[in-house]
């Protein structure tokens, strides 16, 4: 474990990462509480280097005043055993002093993707989130870092400022992990209570029943964006912020005319946590 930037710094050069036939190292960013998903991540984050690095900071600066930041899920002596198991060789958890400089400034705008969607019921959240991301990506140096489809707009954003800020890192997108009735897993699922837990599988219903309606190749987007909102509707325990099936690249609602990849996505309070999740789809 390291807990600031010297221990982290002494951690890469005893695994040999970096400089003149030096191992590589992926970077897994997290907020802990892990669960099978942040597993599969760290999994297949060996994949794509010699080394894996896992990060744990409750990043303060993504959450809203009205969220969930001081109730956020705290597991660090489960999570040191999870990045253990699946072979992680440094854990980088920092403090939030550690992190920001009480005078700090500068950060990261993520511009008008960052304003849509996901961006428009959190405003500032994915600033705060691209502003730490880029943060872990200057204190760990990883060759590659690997982010969840799960947050499908927050991948999207990590991609645009890797391109648009020319950053030296290959970002890896893994698959989302699901329960086996299809609840996308998520940290927060811990807050739901048995009869939220059955209101919340509406959110991947919803979805799927979009991504089959997709398959046929034969509908619309409002078709598809219909037929997954009458599953929604039929649930009284879910309360949707928005059900859009948008452009995967820019999360922009696509129109019609649109051929190619489009993402399903939703985002719905039940009870009282807020849950998100998407699919992928192809129209014809
Ligand atoms: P956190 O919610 O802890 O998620 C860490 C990573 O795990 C993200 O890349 C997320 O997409 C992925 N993940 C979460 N649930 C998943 C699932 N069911 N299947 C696959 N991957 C899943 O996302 C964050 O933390 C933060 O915003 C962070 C990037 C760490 C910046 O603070």
């Amino acid at each position: 474990v390291a807990n600031d930037r010297a221990e982290l710094a002494g951690a890469r050069q005893a695994l040999g990462v970096g400089g003149a036939g030096g191992g590589t190292l992926a970077l897994v960013p997290t907020m802990g509480a892990l669960h099978e998903g942040h597993r599969s991540l760290i999994r297949l984050a060996g994949e794509h280097a010699d080394h894996v690095a896992v990060s744990v900071f409750v990043n303060p600066l993504q959450f809203g005043p009205g969220e969930d930041y001081a109730r956020y899920p705290r597991t660090f002596e489960a999570d040191l055993e999870v990045c253990a198991a699946e072979g992680a060789g440094v854990v980088f958890a920092p403090s939030a002093e550690e992190m920001y400089l009480p005078d700090r400034q500068v950060s990261v705008s993520a511009g008008k993707m960052g304003t849509v969607a996901e961006g428009a019921f959190r405003p500032g959240h994915f600033d705060g989130m691209l502003t730490v991301v880029l943060k872990l990506f200057n204190l760990v140096r990883p060759d590659a870092a690997v982010f969840g489809r799960k947050d499908a707009q927050q991948l999207a954003l990590i991609r645009r400022m890797a391109a648009d800020l020319n950053l030296p890192i290959s970002i890896v997108g893994a698959p989302t992990v699901r329960e086996a009735d299809g609840l996308a897993l998520s940290s927060r699922n811990r807050y739901l209570s048995p009869e939220d837990r059955t209101a919340a599988l509406a959110l991947s219903r919803a979805l799927f029943a979009g991504a089959e309606l997709a398959e046929t190749g034969r509908s619309t987007p409002g078709e598809i964006r219909r037929a997954a909102r009458a599953v929604l509707d039929a649930e009284p325990g879910a309360d949707v912020d928005y059900l859009i099936l948008a452009d995967p690249a820019t999360f922009a609602e696509v129109g019609d005319d649109h051929g190619g990849e489009a993402v399903l996505a939703v985002a719905a309070r039940v009870g009282t946590t807020r849950l998100i999740d998407n699919v992928v789809l192809t129209l014809g």
